[in-house]
């Protein structure tokens, strides 16, 4: 039994659909959330750049105690996340990699999107390692282009988001696509404005978030660092931008609770 937090981290209010899915799945859980918020978005950053942040990160959640570190982040995970794992050896590290892998496996028409950052569709572990299961499947990639900003401002509900979401989406329906994978823990934010351009089409939505919390929930038990059933958990919000962001953080993190945010 281990009480300390798990710590949670991404470039900004992106790894808090992750957190969500851990809320429920692990209620007994601590979470301290770092959202880096002066360095976001990190999507057109050098892996140099990016690894960064994500040690200055870790160095902080594991000051602040925790036991894991979960990197709510696909384009922290693919700078960063092995030069994590051999600094902090000790500590159960999770990275977060695009659903690539169900979406191939299940998809009727053999052809699936992936939508991520610039910096994760070129990187070299979404080539090794997602592509790895895209055998037979064609994979077009595609950056969502201004959704992390989008949602970094809250603009979540506005016309501008849904032009940005429709420019993405809609060359996608003719290409035959039967899978999106949403490969950038922002654009949860944005589903329910994609399904709106899907519209009746037959077209699945995945994400990693659900897939993640039960990782976490498995390396728990193996570790025999899971919380107490009747830990009251607690959750914190830290950033390295201003109070005002870090606070911003912290509502968007309850209005997504009350389902008062949509994922
Ligand atoms: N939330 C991020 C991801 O999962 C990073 C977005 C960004 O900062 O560009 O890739």
């Amino acid at each position: 039994m281990n009480n300390a937090p798990i710590g949670v981290y991404d470039s900004g209010f992106g790894g808090l659909s992750v957190w969500r899915e851990l809320r429920r799945l692990l209620p007994s859980e601590s979470l301290v959330y770092l959202g880096d918020g002066k360095n976001c978005p990190y999507g057109g950053r050098s892996r140099e750049e990016i690894e960064g942040f994500a040690y200055a990160a870790v160095e902080r959640l594991v000051a602040e105690g925790v036991k894991m570190v979960v990197v709510g982040c696909n384009t922290a995970t693919t700078a960063a996340v092995a030069a994590l794992r051999e600094r902090w050896k000790d500590m159960p590290i999770v990275g977060l990699e695009p659903a690539v892998k169900p979406a191939c496996l299940g998809s009727r028409t053999r052809r699936i999107a992936v939508l991520a950052t610039r910096h994760s569709l070129e990187s070299d572990m979404f080539l090794s390692t997602a592509m790895r299961y895209a055998e037979g499947v064609d994979v077009v990639k595609v950056v969502g282009k201004g959704f992390v900003e989008i949602v970094e401002r809250d603009m979540e509900t506005t016309a501008e988001a849904k032009e940005a979401v429709r420019r993405v989406i809609e060359p996608l329906l003719d290409r035959d696509v039967d899978k999106i994978v949403l490969g950038c823990t922002h654009y949860p934010f944005l589903r329910p404005l994609i399904r709106e351009v899907i519209a009746e089409r037959d077209i699945e939505i995945i994400d990693s978030g659900e897939a993640v919390a039960r990782r976490v929930q498995w390396l728990l038990e193996r570790y025999d660092i899971a919380a107490a059933e009747d830990n009251v958990a607690e959750c914190r919000f830290l950033s390295f931008a201003d109070e005002e962001y870090r606070r911003r953080l912290e509502l968007k993190a309850s209005k997504i609770l009350v389902n008062d945010v949509a994922l």
